[in-house]
């Protein structure tokens, strides 16, 4: 098996920062690695397997001879540099939103949808970062039972933000505990001791783009019916790192049968990805300090949903930068060389 020449685009971003890290933590195997940024981050170093690489300036020269490109840099660099990836031959996987809904591109979570990545055409795209977390517990239940109706709310950190949000929670924070005043630069309110419901911007029917990408999203990757009903609300928590997901699932079944809470939990406890914490007399559920920094989406609290007919509720807890971007990212470069689709 040949070994690819790989790119990491927005390698000094927060997300591009832990495809670094996991990249080398998966040992992926590599023939050349290549660390771009924009002009502001480029000939800055970094030290990667113990070697140190510096940042260059993404041009669409740089993707000369590049087999693999793993890309966290915004949707609009992505759109500038995808046709110019895939007109050299390459293979470009986008933690944007640009191409996610596109026809032609595969929306993959690894171990979930696999098989979607042989149909690419040179661009795959990560779904969003609630999406992601959100699909690895479902997709085993939606298998087993069937999903009829599905309502998400999520409680968001700042890191999916990006690196300036963090500094805006941390800043806005210290100014609000000594009673100083701070000029919110990257939310529209203040974020510190604040819950906030808008995450990106408001379409037409009176959700955000973020609470539809999650409703897209699921349909595209579960392969569901069009007309689905799945309803989303997403805030922004003054948490660092981790998103929190409340999930009311309402299925088909098997058979008119009923499914229970304790169904779910063995399947959830046997399934990729997942790790199940739900003994609530011990106060048994996980949080975000239980996600961050580790790789399984945690769920918890799974009982009977008293509004639906057959439904579930559980609450499912994850790191965002990782699941949600770079260990997916990396998770479906591994893939991509495994199944030898570059
Ligand atoms: N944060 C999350 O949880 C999350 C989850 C899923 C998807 N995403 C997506 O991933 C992308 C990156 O997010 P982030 O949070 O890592 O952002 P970030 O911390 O702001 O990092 C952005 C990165 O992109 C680079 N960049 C910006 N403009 C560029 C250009 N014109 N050419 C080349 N590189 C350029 C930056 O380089 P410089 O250092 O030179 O500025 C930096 O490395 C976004 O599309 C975001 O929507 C993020």
């Amino acid at each position: 098996m040949r070994k690819p020449n790989i790119a990491i685009l927005g390698a000094t971003g927060v997300v591009g920062r832990e495809i670094t890290k996991i990249t080398e933590e998966l040992g992926v195997e590599f023939e050349s690695i290549k660390f771009l940024s924009s002009a502001k981050s480029a000939g800055t170093k970094l030290t990667f397997k113990g070697k140190e690489y510096t940042l260059e300036e993404a041009t669409p020269e740089s993707f000369d001879g590049i087999d693999i490109v793993m890309a966290s840099a915004g949707g609009s660099t992505s759109q500038k540099f995808a046709p110019e990836i895939v007109k050299r031959g390459g293979l470009i996987i986008d933690n944007s939103s640009a191409f996610r809904m596109d026809k032609d591109v595969p929306l993959v979570i690894a171990g979930v949808n696999d098989e979607d990545l042989r149909l690419h055409k040179g661009i795959i795209a990560n779904p969003n970062c609630s999406t992601s977390q959100l699909m690895l517990a479902l997709e085993p239940l939606n298998k087993k039972f069937g999903i009829k109706r599905l309502i998400v709310s999520t409680y968001q950190a700042v890191s999916g933000a990006g690196l300036a949000a963090i500094n805006e929670l941390r800043e806005d924070t210290e100014a609000n505990l000594k009673g100083e005043k701070y000029e919110n630069k990257c939310f529209k309110k203040p974020i510190s001791f604040n819950v906030i419901p808008q995450i990106d911007v408001f379409c037409e029917n009176g959700y955000t783009k973020e609470e539809m990408k999650v409703v897209n999203e699921t349909k595209k990757i579960l392969h569901l019916a069009e007309d689905t009903p799945i309803s989303c609300t997403a805030a922004r928590v003054p948490v660092f790192n981790g998103h929190s997901e409340a999930v009311d699932v309402e299925f088909e079944g098997v058979n008119g049968k009923e499914v229970t809470p304790e169904e779910v939990r063995e399947i959830l406890s046997n399934a990729y990805g997942i790790k199940v914490i739900d003994d609530i007399d011990n106060f048994g559920y996980p949080t975000t300090r239980d996600a961050s920094g580790v790789d399984p989406v945690f769920v918890g609290r799974i009982r009977k949903n008293l509004a639906f007919d057959n439904g579930i509720s559980f609450w499912c807890v994850a790191d965002n930068l990782r699941i949600g971007a770079a260990l997916n990212t990396v998770r479906i470069c591994k893939k991509v060389i495994e199944m030898g689709l570059f």
